[in-house]
């Protein structure tokens, strides 16, 4: 629910942002648009859910809810849609470790094949760690769980990773 706010808003603020210098040179609704992008969330938040979803997804790949796996990676990805606006240059970043460095996990995911899933998600750990020591962020070390950080889910459920609605 939250998320969804958080998407319409950033959409609504590109929406102003993009609707030309007349606006942006009144400098009360420049001060509104500050104000505004300023409350939408940067890095830590979408974070946060990045954090749970890919947790998830191991369990959901290993349940044979292979939809459910698909489904946690799309999210995952467009948790990070605030950043867009609020962080671009560090989002370039997360966009290229999503489209490139990520891609043998939905490749696997794609492919319903546990062992290439557990080869890349195990891989891919490396590189969530390496980014946050690149920015600074060597102290927070990503660990695989022994459970998902949503338990209230049946990873079970067998799917198949086309079952995600568009
Ligand atoms: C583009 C670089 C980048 C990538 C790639 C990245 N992270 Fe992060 N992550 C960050 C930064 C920066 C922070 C610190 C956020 C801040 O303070 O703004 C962070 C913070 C976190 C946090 C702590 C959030 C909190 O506040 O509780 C978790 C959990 C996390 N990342 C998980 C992951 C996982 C899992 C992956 C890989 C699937 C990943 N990250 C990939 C940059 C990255």
């Amino acid at each position: 629910m939250i998320n969804d706010k958080v998407r319409k808003l950033v959409v609504g603020c590109a929406l102003l942002l993009a609707a030309g210098p007349s606006l942006a040179a009144d400098p009360d609704t420049q001060k509104q648009l500050d104000g505004i992008k300023a409350a939408i969330p940067k890095f830590a938040i979408p974070m946060r859910e990045v954090g749970d979803r890919f947790q998830n997804i191991y369990f959901a790949a290993h349940g044979g809810n292979w939809a459910l796996a698909a489904y946690m990676s799309k999210y995952m990805n467009g948790a990070m849609n605030p950043a867009m606006l609020t962080k671009p240059a560090e989002y370039a970043v997360w966009k290229n470790f999503n489209d490139n460095t990520f891609a043998s996990v939905n490749k696997a995911i794609m492919a319903k094949d546990v062992k290439a899933f557990d080869t890349a998600y195990k891989a891919v750990v490396d590189d969530c760690n390496s980014c946050h020591k690149g920015m600074g962020y060597g102290f927070i070390k990503v660990v695989k769980l022994g459970g998902p950080a949503d338990s209230g889910i049946d990873y079970k459920v067998k799917s198949e990773p086309g079952d995600v609605p568009k």
